[in-house]
């Protein structure tokens, strides 16, 4: 690929000409940034894979401004999913639906269904209402790094490789979408997220979590790659006593340890909300740092704690 410097831009409108024209932008959301193209431009969506280092069985999410866009993307919405849409649209909620045929296979990976979002960070609305189309978008980092929550981790992964970056503020959770299939009988979580099964439940009480089942793994094939991974080895503990202080080392959790400045980077956090916001940038600040180990506190799985174990799970694996 050659080497092109990115744009750095803050005029949603210069971002979106570029998608327009079949180029890649990144884009703030309230999750994480994203790296889109047209998602009926089959050319520019095979850009994405090639910038990020993506397997190309690992379908994207399409995201759209308003729900007129969901037309000419799925045959039909069921019921569940409808209500989930009323209730978590705009949000960071992505939904499974059976696939319009006029969306690309590079976008579905040619699976039966397509993934659809309607994130509600306000740069990224307006940026997807200028760009007059849905948006197919994967998180921005390169595949297998952790997801980036600010322009600047965007750029350090991508520079030269993308034609933009619309620059917004760091994300303000921190954690992906939740991903929802809503095409079998009951909604299966797919993939922990931003939206805990609690508040899922709320609207519809069926909905559960994916267990092992081989015919919803391949249905959910960017769970089966390794992700959200440091540089750093990533060691789970129960409690900072377990984290041995050296300088190279780093602790990320919710109890402080005995001595923290004994730790070459520390992050302690006051509530689960916001270890999930501080997690993927205290990774990315460990590796710049030259960290060689990261010991992580585990969380109850409630809540957001369900998919923040995920994501530990995921970088410790
Ligand atoms: O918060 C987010 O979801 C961010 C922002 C940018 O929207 N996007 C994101 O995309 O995290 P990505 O590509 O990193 O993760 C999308 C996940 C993958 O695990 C993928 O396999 C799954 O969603 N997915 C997408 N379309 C699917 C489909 N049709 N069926 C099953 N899983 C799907
Ligand atoms: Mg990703």
């Amino acid at each position: 690929m050659a080497f092109r410097e990115t744009l750095l831009t803050t005029d949603v409108h210069e971002a979106a000409a570029l998608i327009r024209q079949g180029e890649l932008v990144a884009f703030p959301t309230e999750t994480v940034y994203g790296l889109g193209a047209d998602a009926f431009n089959p050319e520019a969506v095979r850009k994405i894979f090639e910038a990020k280092g993506r397997p190309l069985d690992n379908p994207l999410i399409v995201h759209i401004a308003h729900l007129d866009q969901l037309a000419r993307l799925v045959r039909d919405v069921p019921e569940a999913a409808r209500r989930f849409m009323e209730r978590f649209f705009p949000g960071p909620l992505t939904l499974v639906l059976p696939r319009h045929s006029d969306v690309p296979d590079e976008v579905t990976a040619g699976l039966p269904t397509v993934g659809v979002r309607m994130p509600r960070h306000p740069v990224a609305r307006a940026f997807l209402e200028a760009c007059g189309t849905p948006v197919a978008a994967p998180s921005a980092n390169r595949s297998g790094r952790p997801s980036p929550t600010r322009w600047e981790a965007v750029y350090a992964d991508l520079n030269g490789r993308i034609a933009c970056i619309l620059q917004g503020d760091r994300s303000d959770m921190g954690l992906e979408s939740t991903v929802v299939d809503c095409t079998g009988p009951e909604p299966v979580v797919l993939r922990a997220g931003a939206v805990p099964l609690e508040a899922l439940r709320e609207v519809v009480p069926e909905t559960r979590l994916v267990g092992n089942e081989m015919s919803l793994k391949a249905r959910s094939p960017g769970t089966r790659y390794r992700h959200y991974a440091p540089q750093a080895r990533v060691v789970l503990v129960d409690h900072p006593d377990e984290a041995v202080p050296d300088p190279r080392h780093a602790y990320i959790g919710l109890t402080p340890p005995a001595h923290p400045e004994a730790f070459g980077a520390c992050c302690i956090c006051p509530d689960v909300e916001t270890y999930a916001y501080e997690l993927f940038d205290f990774f990315r600040r460990c590796d710049t740092q030259g960290c060689t180990r990261i010991y992580a506190q585990r969380v109850p799985r409630t809540g957001l704690g369900l998919a923040l174990m995920d994501r530990l799970e995921r970088a410790a694996s």
